[in-house]
């Protein structure tokens, strides 16, 4: 097994205390094996020279639907026109997702996967959504597999055409049961101009008796019901989280669900940001993630969540490095990942600068030096 010493660290993030200015770490194989003073550094094997940059986690991205063909760029430019956003565009994203073969959507979720990597990523959740039929669905996860294990099932995205009570039939009968073995999670868009609370129920309800770990979509376009049962049913995590009622406030602060921001959806839809410091105010575990996908937020790129947490959604720079890293790790159920400490995996970035601070005070620069996965410098 090979170790790593990474030493000359500016200032450790390990979202266990306090950041560390004295402090090394040593990996060995794929996990974290060592933290303390430099001084006492062990030998190690090989050695990464931080030279005074920080370091920290490895972000944790915890929302993505990156089984996808094609792009919606003219929307986007419709949308910067004064165009509103309604999610009827995934519809297009679903034909160029149909059309195309296995080969090019394996590599388009390569690519991204690829270029969250070079921004720090070290996990990520990957969605289906963009088959919506029993076939699209179950090859969408089966490829998602070759990509990462936190897969999650979401045939009940929009209703690609047809009668909706039966699209949610299909979905909680013969799409699940080809979509069950490769997923760990079950999603659903409840939202205005996609699923009810009754009919989000339905499908969720149908994916824990299949083994399935409920995740949801919820208030993003407007208040609705799907915070609330997210937090009834036990959700891993209620995404979006755009427009709360104080109820919904309320509901979060008394459950465990964690309130998954996604502000790229925001800024790609110019819509209002969602209250993060109610939420944290309100004793809420706050997750960011990119949201990415072709439609409403195709950014690839944590820093840039962080930054727009902070600047705009009323986040210090300390709990937006939290909520991508700690914080996604909780949406995900994951206590192996999103900290630094002795047993974790050794997933974390050596940034191009000497603080954390740089990643909402230098936005839109590339401060990602070298990336740790699974102890692996990539
Ligand atoms: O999380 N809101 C639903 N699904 C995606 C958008 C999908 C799309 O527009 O293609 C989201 O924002
Ligand atoms: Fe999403």
């Amino acid at each position: 097994m090979v170790s790593i010493l990474i030493d000359r660290i500016g200032e450790l993030v390990t979202q266990d205390g306090p950041a560390r200015r004295d402090a090394a770490v040593v990996v060995e194989g794929d996990r974290i094996a060592w933290i303390g003073p430099a001084a006492d550094a062990p030998a190690a094997d090989e050695r990464i020279d931080a030279d005074g940059a920080a370091v920290i986690p490895g972000f944790v991205d915890s929302h993505a639907h990156l089984m996808f063909a094609g792009d919606r760029a003219a929307e986007f430019a419709a949308r910067m026109a004064g165009a509103k956003y309604t999610g009827g565009g995934i519809r297009t994203t679903v034909a160029a997702t149909r059309a195309a073969g296995d080969d090019q959507l394996l590599a388009n979720g390569r690519r991204l996967t690829a270029e969250m990597r070079r921004q720090g990523t070290t996990t990520v959740e990957i969605k289906s959504g963009y088959g919506l039929t029993v076939a699209d669905e179950e090859r969408s996860l089966r490829l998602a597999r070759e990509l990462t294990g936190e897969t999650t099932f979401l045939g009940a995205h929009v209703v690609p055409d047809g009668d909706p009570d039966a699209y949610v039939e299909l979905v909680t009968g013969p799409m699940l049961a080809a979509a069950a073995p490769y997923a760990k999670w079950i999603d659903v868009f409840c939202d205005r101009g996609a699923f009810t609370g009754e009919q989000a129920r339905a499908v969720l309800t149908a994916g824990i008796a299949a083994g399935l770990q409920p995740r949801l979509h919820a208030n993003q376009l407007e208040a609705g019901p799907g915070v609330q049962l997210a937090v009834d049913l036990g959700a891993a995590s209620a995404d979006h989280c755009t427009h709360l009622t104080p109820a919904d406030l309320d509901a979060l602060a008394g459950g465990d669900t964690v309130a998954t921001l996604l502000p790229g959806a925001e800024f790609s839809t110019r819509s209002p940001y969602p209250d993060a410091r109610a939420l944290l105010d309100a004793g809420v575990t706050v997750a960011l993630a990119t949201d990415c996908n072709p439609g409403s937020s195709y950014t690839s790129s944590m820093p840039f969540c962080i930054a727009l947490a902070v600047r705009e959604m009323g986040m210090t720079p300390a709990e937006a490095l939290w909520s991508a890293t700690a914080g996604g790790a909780r949406a995900l159920r994951r206590d192996d990942i999103g900290r630094l400490i002795v047993g974790a995996r050794a997933d974390l970035a050596v940034l191009d600068a000497p603080s954390f601070l740089h990643l909402a005070y230098r936005p839109g620069v590339p401060l990602i030096r070298t990336v740790l996965h699974n102890g692996v410098p990539q």
